[in-house]
């Protein structure tokens, strides 16, 4: 028997070890089953996570397998007592599974499914599905194969409704055309990239998670009973106090999911759920996602190459080449198939990697046009398992009755007070622990405040060094205005891909989002703020009246906000490295109608309009309303025998200020902050609807 037929001919829940390893029709067959079986373990047995260990048989890679020797093969072999350990795990786990509840299966089905993208202005459009067809049975774990650029991700997301926009054809389930809120409130979607709050540990993800997506109504002991169960079954249990940053690539894999789990959707979609992890890692995750097939599941992933040992995990596969299926049907149909199509798979080649070299084109590019018509781009279902039972849409529709419609139900959850709450507490959890928005941005302020003190000491009081105090007051501005832009330019982007993952799966409201944002930055602004103020105001010697440094606080502090928030478009709409580049040069412009430079008096006519939208420039005028306005009196002139600007009006008159301006200025900066504030949520709203 030759190890392809093992392979395909095992039985029970026995998993094959793949075809690497085939072995020839000799003597050493029967050691190549001793291989198989010592190295092999059911299903069930194969994934003891808890405390972290791996059993010897997952640890093992099919390489180490071939060449493991019959007498090395005995010391592998596990002793009655190490098996009875791993059975009561097993029991353990069994039984947290058994705490989620069963889900009723829904069978996937799409017909003529083709996506166009736009490629940008002028340069027309691409095709990437081209009138693909496919049916994926409820209650199996499916992978979607095919080589890099064939248009895995994007049948994902056209199937989870991620992608919206150029999807044509109809996808139907349960026989039924999707209703998208409906689906989406079933369904989840894990991204390729773990997109996770690093500063978080699991336990609290987990618990966040939990309080978004399962409403009010679920008590306490339920939240934490379900994470339990969770965590045990993912075997994250034991790293519950782990920051998710230190986490191994597996780990955050499977945190990725026991997320989604906790309100136990019925389909799940996964992008690559194995790329970047190593082969024990790769049959956990798999092994996992089996095991929640068993309740009625469908999980559908996109893989890239599987191993003959992974491949077999899986219940059917969908091999995409250049947006057209070329086959799909049973993992173990697959060589016959190749069989009937006189492309069969060579000997010593593991099908999963053979029918992707078919994909690629490596043996001509005929080859994919042959598979093509033999699966009907995906239409035939010949191949699957058990075609017999496998149900047409018409059957499934009377089986399933028509669901209830739910009327002005949000996407979420739980509450828009609820969704804040928690964010806030999110927020805060993470702000406690972020050294960049708030350990750095305050050590930056003190920094910073300490320098320009020490460069401008007294500067405020003497009347021989007005201009060097006009030169202060635009630093600070400078530096309150960029600071927080380029902090907030700089992090949210990497926060947005959270967001966008986790408002798709709909954790919570883009306003919802938006408030706590807002919300839990103002302790830290106000706190950095006032620090910066008192230092630089006591150092600088500016006038030591409440009133004046107040209105110099109050001008401060709205440069910040407005500055903030115009680094909120930025970092919405750009990426990093756009956004670091666009954040200064728009500053400058703003800079240069500030009256700084040039006088306002002085601006060309034609520019005049520009000093009316420089936030910058009602900064400057409300510093120097609060350091000089209000009547201020004659300066000291201890330090120099002439002072040019002892008056204060005469200063004023110089740079062609009033000195009296300080509630325009207020309520100009106020609704500048305003419009940036509603444009950044604007954007955020449009940038996400764009994605998709
Ligand atoms: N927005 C887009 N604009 C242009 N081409 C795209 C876009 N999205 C995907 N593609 C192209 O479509 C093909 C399939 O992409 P994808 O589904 O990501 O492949 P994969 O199978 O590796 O997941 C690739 O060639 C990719 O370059
Ligand atoms: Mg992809």
């Amino acid at each position: 028997m030759s190890a392809r037929d093992q392979f395909f001919n095992s039985d029970g829940g026995t998993a094959g070890i793949g075809l690497g390893i085939e072995i020839g029709e000799s003597s050493t067959s029967q050691v190549g089953r001793g291989v198989y079986n010592a190295t092999t373990v059911p299903m069930t047995n194969a994934s003891s996570w808890r405390n972290g260990q791996t059993n010897t048989a997952t640890k093992t890679t099919p390489t180490a397998i071939a060449t493991t020797t019959a007498s090395q093969l005995v010391a592998v072999k596990q002793t009655p007592l190490e098996s009875v350990a791993e059975d009561e795990e097993d029991l353990d786990q069994m039984d947290a599974l058994s705490n989620l509840p069963p889900r009723d299966a829904v069978d996937i089905e799409f017909r003529d499914l083709s996506l166009t993208v736009k490629l940008g202005f002028n340069r027309g459009e691409k095709e990437i599905l081209h009138n693909v067809c496919g049916k994926f049975p409820g209650g199996q774990l499916i992978a979607i194969m095919g080589p890099s650029g064939a248009g895995k991700s994007t049948l994902l997301d056209a199937l989870s409704g991620f992608k919206t926009t150029g999807v044509d054809g109809s996808i139907l389930l349960n026989g039924r055309r999707r209703d998208l809120p409906s689906f989406r409130r079933m369904s989840c979607y894990i991204t390729q990239d773990d997109r996770l709050q690093p500063l978080l540990t699991v336990s609290e993800n987990m618990h966040i998670a939990a309080d978004l997506k399962l409403g009010e109504n679920v008590t306490y002991e339920e939240k934490e009973r379900r994470i339990e169960d969770i965590l045990l079954l993912l075997g994250l249990y034991d790293h519950d106090q782990t920051l998710t940053m230190r986490l191994s690539g597996g780990q955050k894999k499977r945190l990725s999911i026991a997320m989604e789990l906790i309100n136990n959707p019925t389909v799940m979609f996964l992008d690559e759920p194995t790329t970047g992890l190593d082969s024990s890692s790769c049959t956990k995750v798999l092994e996992l996602l089996k095991r929640l097939t068993s309740q009625g599941r469908t999980i559908i992933c996109t893989i890239h190459q599987p191993t003959a040992k992974l491949f077999q995990i899986f219940d059917q596969v969908y091999v995409l080449s250049a947006g057209n299926c070329v086959y799909q049907g049973g993992t173990q149909k697959m060589v016959p198939f190749l069989h009937s199509v006189e492309l069969p798979c060579p000997m010593y080649h593991n099908p999963a990697d053979y029918i992707i070299e078919l994909a690629c084109g490596e043996y001509g590019f005929d080859k994919i046009d042959t598979l093509k018509s033999a699966s009907e781009n995906g239409s035939c279902l010949t191949w699957f398992n058990d075609p017999g039972s496998v149900l047409r849409a018409e059957t499934l529709m009377r089986k399933h009755p028509i669901p209830r419609r739910k009327k002005n139900v949000s996407m979420e959850n739980t509450s828009f007070m609820n969704q804040c709450s928690v964010l806030l507490r999110r927020g805060y959890i993470k702000a406690r622990r972020d050294t960049t928005m708030t350990h750095l941005r305050i050590i930056v302020n003190i920094a910073v405040a300490v320098l320009y003190g020490a460069m401008y000491d007294r500067s405020g009081r003497e009347g021989s060094r007005v201009l060097d105090n006009y030169n202060l007051l635009f630093a600070i501005l400078m530096h309150h205005s960029m600071t927080t832009m380029m902090l907030t330019v700089l992090t949210f982007p990497i926060e947005m891909t959270i967001l966008i993952k986790e408002h798709f799966n709909r954790w919570y409201s883009l306003k919802a989002y938006y408030f706590a944002l807002t919300l839990i930055d103002l302790p830290i602004t106000l706190l950095s703020t006032l620090l910066f103020t008192v230092i630089i105001y006591l150092w600088s010697y500016q006038p030591l009246e409440w009133v004046r440094f107040w209105m110099f606080f109050a001008i401060s502090l709205l440069i910040v906000f407005v500055g903030q928030s115009i680094g909120l478009i930025i970092g919405a709409w750009f990426d990093v490295v756009n956004g670091t580049f666009l954040a200064p040069v728009l500053t400058i412009p703003m800079m240069m109608f500030a009256g700084f430079g040039v006088t306002l008096r002085d601006l060309p006519s034609y520019l005049k309009w520009g000093s009316h939208i420089s936030h910058l420039r009602y900064g400057l005028e409300g510093f120097i309303a609060a350091i000089y306005g209000l009547n201020r009196g004659t300066l000291a002139c201890d330090e120099a025998p002439y002072c040019h600007y002892r008056y204060p009006k005469k200063f004023l008159e110089e740079i062609t200020m009033r000195g009296d301006q300080f509630w325009k200025d207020i309520i100009a900066l106020c609704v500048m902050m305003f419009i940036f504030r509603l444009g950044a949520y604007i954007v955020l709203k449009a940038k996400i609807k764009s994605i998709r």
